[in-house]
C-alpha cells in the first residue's frame, strides 16, 4: 500500500506520498508542497532533510553501518584495494581482473599533470595550506582539459576527465605539501601502486630514492578505502550543488575540497591533533578540557568526536582505532599523544554529557595519529582525507548527472526590512 503524510493547514488537507528505500528507509515527498499550500520547509542545516535519492552509499547512524554499494565497510577495508573501491563506487560494481587491470592501467597513464602546472604552484608562497594549494589546482586542470567545460560533453570525455581526477590527485597533492617544504618537486612512478607512488612523491628527493615501506603503504590504502565515500555530507552536497549547474567536474571537485576544508568537517583530523598536542603541553590535564568541551560559555570542543549521523557509534573510527595500534606496533612509533588521545576517550565516554548527546570519537579522532606514525605533516591531513574522498564524489557528481537533477536552488524565509525608501546620503 502507498503509505501518504497527510497535513492540514488553514482548513485544507494535502496528502504527500512518503518514499521508501531499499533499506526501508521513509522520507515524505514535499516536492508538490509549495504549489499546493504556499509553504516551504525550513530545516536549517538540513538535519532532516533528503537532498536526493542515492544508490552508492548506505550508512545506518543508529546501528553504525557504512555500506560502499552494498558492500560492508569492515569487508571493504579487509579485502579490497583502494583502486578496486574507486571503481566500485564510481561504476556500482566491483570489477573483475580485466575491469581492475584496465582501470589501473589507464590511472597509471594519467598521472603525470601539464608542466605548466608547474609554474602556478610556484606562484605560492611557502606558508600557502597545502588544501588551498591543491584545490587551486585541481581548478586549473580546467585551463588544460578545455573540454570538461563542455555540458555536453560525450561519456568518453566524462570518462576521460574522472580518469585524468583520479589519477592527478596524488600528484598535485604531493607537489601541494613540496610546495609547502620547499622542496623540488617529485614526478610519479608508474611502476608503483596508487598508495606507494603518492608516498614516493611525498617522502623521496631528487638526490634520495625513499624505498616505500609496504607496512605505510598498506596503511595508506585502507585509510582512503575508509575515506572514499559518506552519502551526503557536507563536501559530497557541495560537489553535487556545484555539479548541478553543469559546471565541470574539475570545478566540482575543486569546491568539495575547499567543502571538506573546515575543522567541522574534514579538517577536523588536523584539529584534533592540534588540540592533543595542546592538552599534553597544557600538563596533560585531559580532565580540564573534557570541562571546557561542556561548558556552554567556551566554544571549545572536543575535536573529533561528535557526528551528525552517527548516534551510536562511527564504524570507521573502530576500523580506524584497531588498524592504529597495528600500524603504531609494526612501525616501532610510541607517540605520547596516543596516551593523551586513549584517556580523553575513556574520560569522555563516562561523562554523562558526552552520554546524553551521543557523541562518540569520529574517523578523525584516531586518523590523525596513524598519519603521524606514517610520517605525514599535520597540516596535510585533510589533503589525505581529500585524497580518499576523490572516487566518492566523482560518484556523486556523476549520479547526479545521470540522474539529470535539477539546479541545487533552497529557497529561505526572509527576515530583512520590508520595502523602505532610499535615503540620501547626506541624510543619512
Ligand atoms: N564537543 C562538545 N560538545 C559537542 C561536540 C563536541 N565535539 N559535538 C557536539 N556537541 C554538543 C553540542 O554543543 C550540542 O549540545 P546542546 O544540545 O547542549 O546544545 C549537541 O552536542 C549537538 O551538537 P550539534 O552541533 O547540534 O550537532 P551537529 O550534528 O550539528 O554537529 C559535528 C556534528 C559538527 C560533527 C559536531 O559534533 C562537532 O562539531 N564535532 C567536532 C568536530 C569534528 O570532529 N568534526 C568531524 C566530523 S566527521 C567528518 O566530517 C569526517
Amino acid at each position: 500500500m502507498n503509505k501518504k503524510v497527510e497535513i492540514s493547514f488553514q482548513n485544507e488537507k494535502i496528502e504527500l506520498p512518503v518514499v521508501t528505500g531499499s533499506e526501508n528507509e521513509q522520507a515524505v515527498d514535499i516536492s508538490k508542497l509549495r504549489s499546493q499550500t504556499g509553504l516551504i520547509t525550513l530545516d536549517r542545516g538540513f538535519k532532516n532533510t533528503g537532498s536526493t535519492s542515492s544508490s552508492i552509499t548506505f550508512l545506518d547512524g543508529e546501528r553504525g553501518i557504512l555500506r560502499y554499494r552494498g558492500y560492508s565497510i569492515e569487508d571493504l577495508a579487509q579485502h579490497s584495494s583502494f583502486l578496486e573501491v574507486s571503481y566500485l563506487l564510481i561504476n556500482g560494481q566491483l570489477p573483475n581482473i580485466n575491469e581492475l587491470n584496465n582501470f589501473k592501467s589507464e590511472i597509471t597513464n594519467h598521472t603525470l599533470v601539464a608542466e605548466d602546472v608547474r609554474s602556478i604552484l610556484d606562484g605560492f608562497p611557502p606558508r600557502a595550506h597545502p588544501m588551498g594549494v591543491l584545490c587551486s589546482l585541481v581548478s586549473s586542470l580546467t585551463a588544460f582539459y578545455p573540454k570538461s567545460l563542455d555540458p555536453n560533453r560525450s561519456s568518453e570525455e566524462i570518462n576521460g576527465t574522472i580518469i585524468r581526477t583520479i589519477a592527478k590527485l596524488p600528484t598535485l597533492a604531493a607537489w601541494s605539501y613540496k610546495n609547502r617544504v620547499r622542496q623540488p618537486i617529485i614526478y610519479p612512478r608508474n611502476d608503483l601502486d596508487y598508495s606507494s607512488n603518492f608516498l614516493h612523491m611525498m617522502f623521496a628527493l631528487p638526490t634520495l630514492n625513499n624505498n616505500v615501506n609496504p607496512i605505510v603503504a598498506n596503511a595508506l590504502d585502507k585509510l582512503l578505502i575508509l575515506h572514499a565515500d559518506h552519502e551526503q555530507n557536507c563536501s559530497a552536497s557541495t560537489v553535487r550543488i556545484v555539479g548541478s549547474s553543469h559546471a565541470s567536474l574539475y570545478a566540482s571537485i575543486s569546491a568539495g575540497i575547499n567543502a571538506l576544508w573546515g575543522p567541522l568537517h574534514g579538517g577536523a583530523n588536523q584539529a584534533v591533533i592540534e588540540m592533543l598536542e595542546q592538552i599534553r603541553n597544557d600538563e596533560g590535564n585531559v580532565k580540564k578540557y573534557v570541562q571546557k568541551a561542556k561548558d556552554k560559555s567556551d566554544p571549545f570542543r572536543l575535536m573529533g568526536f561528535g557526528h551528525r549521523v552517527y548516534k551510536s557509534f562511527d564504524p570507521r573510527a573502530r576500523i580506524i582505532k584497531k588498524t592504529c595500534d597495528e600500524v603504531l606496533e609494526q612501525l616501532g612509533v610510541t607517540d605520547p599523544v596516543l596516551d593523551v588521545a586513549k584517556e580523553l576517550e575513556e574520560i569522555a565516554l563516562k561523562d554523562q554529557y558526552f552520554i546524553d548527546r551521543s557523541l562518540y570519537p569520529n574517523v578523525d579522532f584516531y586518523s590523525g595519529i596513524i598519519y603521524r606514525a606514517l610520517g605525514i605533516p599535520t597540516d596535510m591531513f585533510t589533503v589525505m582525507f581529500a585524497l580518499g574522498r576523490i572516487p566518492g564524489w566523482i560518484a556523486q557528481w556523476k549520479e547526479s548527472r545521470e540522474q539529470n537533477e535539477p539546479i541545487g536552488r533552497p529557497r529561505q524565509i526572509y527576515t530583512g526590512e520590508k520595502q523602505r525608501d532610499y535615503i540620501n546620503i547626506k541624510n543619512r
